[in-house]
Formats: structure tokens, sequence, C-alpha cells
């Protein structure tokens, strides 16, 4: 009987598998970036900037960026929607594996349009294992951006 009911838990689990990773990807999305990013990832004035907006277009398009983010951090001055920030993005990696970080890239990929970009777990496994720092990632989005 258990082993029915683990069966049956697999397939199930195989059906839902990727409405699961969305709806875990928006729920942590929700309780641990929208304090600050809000939950259409909008950004608070002062606090965060915005996740959408047509600079995405081009940080959205270049696959590392947002996973460099999630698991460098991001510090220092940038300017988003004619807006200053010079916060400090912690880094997740720490926090979260691999699986949890790349369910919170696709959800935000989905608010900014870019649903189709993705990483394999083996970009998510080389990436989490090369060097970088918070200030390193804003060399890469000023390069990316062609912005001072
Ligand atoms: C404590 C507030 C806070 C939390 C929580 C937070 N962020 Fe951030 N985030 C920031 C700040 C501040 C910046 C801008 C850093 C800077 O000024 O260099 C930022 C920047 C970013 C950027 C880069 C934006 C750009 O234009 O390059 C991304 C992507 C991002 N955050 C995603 C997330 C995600 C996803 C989560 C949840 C896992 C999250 N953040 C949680 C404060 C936060």
């Amino acid at each position: 009987m258990m082993l029915v009911r683990s069966l049956f838990a697999c397939a199930l689990a195989g059906i839902l598998g990727s409405a699961y990773a969305q709806s875990s990807g928006q729920a942590l999305f929700e309780a641990h970036c929208a304090p600050c990013h809000q939950n259409d990832g909008s950004g608070t004035v002062g606090l965060a900037p915005a996740l959408t907006g047509a600079h995405w277009a081009v940080l959205g398009a270049n696959p590392k960026y947002l996973p460099t983010v999630l698991l460098k951090g991001l510090a220092g001055r940038i300017e988003v929607n004619g807006q200053n920030f010079s916060g400090n993005m912690p880094s997740f990696a720490a926090q979260w594996d691999d699986t949890n970080l790349a369910a919170i890239a696709q959800y935000v990929r989905g608010l900014q349009g870019n649903p189709t970009v993705s990483n394999t777990p083996q970009e998510w496994a080389d990436l989490r294992q090369s060097t970088g720092s918070p200030p390193q990632t804003r060399l890469m989005r000023l390069g990316l951006l062609g912005a001072k």
C-alpha cells in the first residue's frame, strides 16, 4: 500500500511538477523578495529597484545576470528608471539551493516578460562555484547596459 501510494505521489509530482515549480517560485518571491521589490516587482522608492522595465530587456536577455545577482549579490550605486539606488542586495547562495533559486529566477523572468530565458542545473552549479562578489556583479551590470 505504501509503495502504491508513493508511486502515485511520484506520478502526480511529475504531472504537476512544472506548475508546482511556478507556484513555489511565486511563493518564495512573495515571502522573501517582495518585502523590498513588491509583489509585481515594481520596486520601492528609496529601498529597492524595480525588477521590471526597459533595462530588463537588456539585463534579462543575458541569461547569466539574474542568477549572478542571486548567487553573488549586488552592491554599489545603480540607476534604475531615473532613480539612484546604493543599497545592498544580499547573496542568497547560502540560504537556498539551486532548485529554489531557479524557481525564483523563472518567476522573476515571467514578471519581466522573458519566460523563455532559463538556465540548466549545470549552469547554476558552475555559477555557484565561480568567484564573484556584490561589486563585481555591479561591474557586470554596467558592462551589459553600457552605462556609467
Ligand atoms: C532587503 C531588501 C531586499 C530584498 C529582501 C531583496 N532585494 Fe533585490 N535588491 C535590493 C537592493 C537594495 C538592490 C539594488 C542594489 C544596489 O543598489 O546596488 C537589489 C537589486 C536586485 C536585482 C538587480 C536589479 C538591477 O537592476 O540590476 C535583482 C535581480 C534583485 N534584487 C532580485 C531580488 C530577488 C529575486 C529577491 C528575493 C530572493 C530579492 N532581490 C530580495 C534589495 C533587496
